[in-house]
């Protein structure tokens, strides 16, 4: 039976880190997977979660299990990170999950759970990789929207709101909550504002993927334009990761969120997460949820890892700034100057997929194959052979 299974196709990004790390060039530059890196080229352990840790090794009693949807109190944690006082206001369900990616995969089924096959989910145009591939594999229907505009390296808003309108009553609309991934071209508050207005006049539901909180503006800001928007609808799906902004990648925390208006639909909703982790993993993980939850109700270790964020998202900022600055030198133009009004990790730089493989082949340069560059992948030594080997392939 087993060698009937037909092989799958290799995910882009995944298979870029395997390419990378058998490259035996020195001075080989990994702009690739979405992981932070420091200057030192290092993926740290934040200080406040290595101290979170240090206490829950101290005080933690048991490893019995928790509940089918996780630990409530990692809920309000997130609840709180997320939605601010709403979370106080408006029910919500909740579960957590094996990081962002188990969230969008229970976020997905819970569209199947709730009936109608003709349901579509509208994809941004581009999304990440991962989004289709698991709409795919559990057959739910898909369409694509006009996100990008990459004459102006902005959001087509025009464009959104001329194909979400076409949507039927009751599809679903996935959004990047922040730091598009893989654009990096974030939607304007008066962008949340109309799709808003769009999605209640068309009974769409918002489905959120959250993942870089914090990446792009700051953690407050990066999670305005959502906000604004659970407020008006009656219910928002939202999947959210605690892999980047907390460096917790191999831990895998996640959660799903869906502020409901109704409290009866908010029931519903979290008696069907819990029963879709039973299905699926049981228990979702609960050492790196816990370790979260420790800084998110600590003063002190969240005043820590906020700063240590900040300063993440600051050496993201300045990569930015030194790389447009290095092209705009090198090209003489401005054609890279969308570079610094993108938000978050990434950035599509509009190469060719001959030109992305040029770069590797030739510069050892490595990026996803739509030209997807991870700004965290670069620091101050690598910024001028990286700008010299795009600027070459032109
Ligand atoms: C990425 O887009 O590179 C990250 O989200 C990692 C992943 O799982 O693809």
């Amino acid at each position: 039976m087993l060698e009937s299974i037909p092989p799958r196709e290799e995910d882009k990004i995944l298979r870029l880190m395997k390419l990378f790390a058998d490259d035996p060039r020195v001075g080989k530059i990994d702009l690739g997977v979405g992981v932070y890196h420091d200057a030192d080229g290092r993926t740290p352990i934040f200080s406040a979660v290595k101290q979170a840790e240090q206490r829950l090794i101290e005080t933690q009693e048991s490893k019995g299990y928790v509940g089918l949807a996780g630990d409530p109190a990692f809920h309000r944690a997130m609840a709180g990170l997320v939605l601010g006082d709403l979370a106080e206001t408006m029910p919500f369900a909740a579960c957590g999950t094996p990081g962002g990616t188990g969230a969008v995969r229970q976020g997905f089924e819970l569209m199947k759970l709730a009936g109608n096959p003709q349901r579509r989910i509208w994809l941004p145009d581009p999304s990440w990789i991962n989004h289709g591939s698991i709409l795919d594999t559990l057959g739910i229907p898909r369409a694509d929207y006009r996100y990008y505009d990459a004459e102006t390296g902005g959001v087509d808003a025009d464009g959104m709101l001329a194909d979400l309108a076409k949507a039927a009553p009751g599809d679903v609309v996935l959004l990047h909550g922040c730091c598009h991934n893989p654009t990096g071209a974030d939607m304007k508050a008066q962008d949340w504002a109309a799709l808003t207005k769009l999605l209640a006049e068309r009974g769409l539901t918002p489905f959120v993927d959250l993942a870089y909180q914090g990446f792009g503006d700051g953690v407050e800001a990066d999670v305005s334009g959502l906000r604004t928007m659970v407020a008006a609808l009656p219910e928002t799906i939202i999947t959210v990761s605690a892999s980047k902004n907390f460096g917790l990648y191999r831990e895998r925390v996640g959660c799903v969120l869906a502020p409901c208006a109704d409290p009866k639909a908010r029931d519903m909703t979290h008696a069907a997460l819990a029963w879709l982790n039973r299905q699926n993993y049981a228990f979702p993980p609960d050492h790196g949820a816990r370790v979260v939850t420790t800084i998110l109700t600590d003063t002190g270790l969240r005043a820590d890892w906020q700063d240590e964020l900040d300063g993440m998202r600051a050496r993201m900022k300045e990569n930015r700034t030194a790389l447009a600055g290095e092209l705009r030198r090198l090209t003489g133009s401005d054609r890279f100057g969308f570079l610094q009004s993108h938000k978050g990790m990434f950035t599509v730089l509009g190469l060719s997929t001959e030109q992305v493989l040029t770069l590797r082949k030739e510069h050892g340069l490595y990026m996803v194959e739509d030209s997807r560059i991870n700004l965290a992948g670069l620091t101050d030594a690598t910024i001028p052979p990286a700008a010299e080997a795009i600027a070459a392939v032109l």
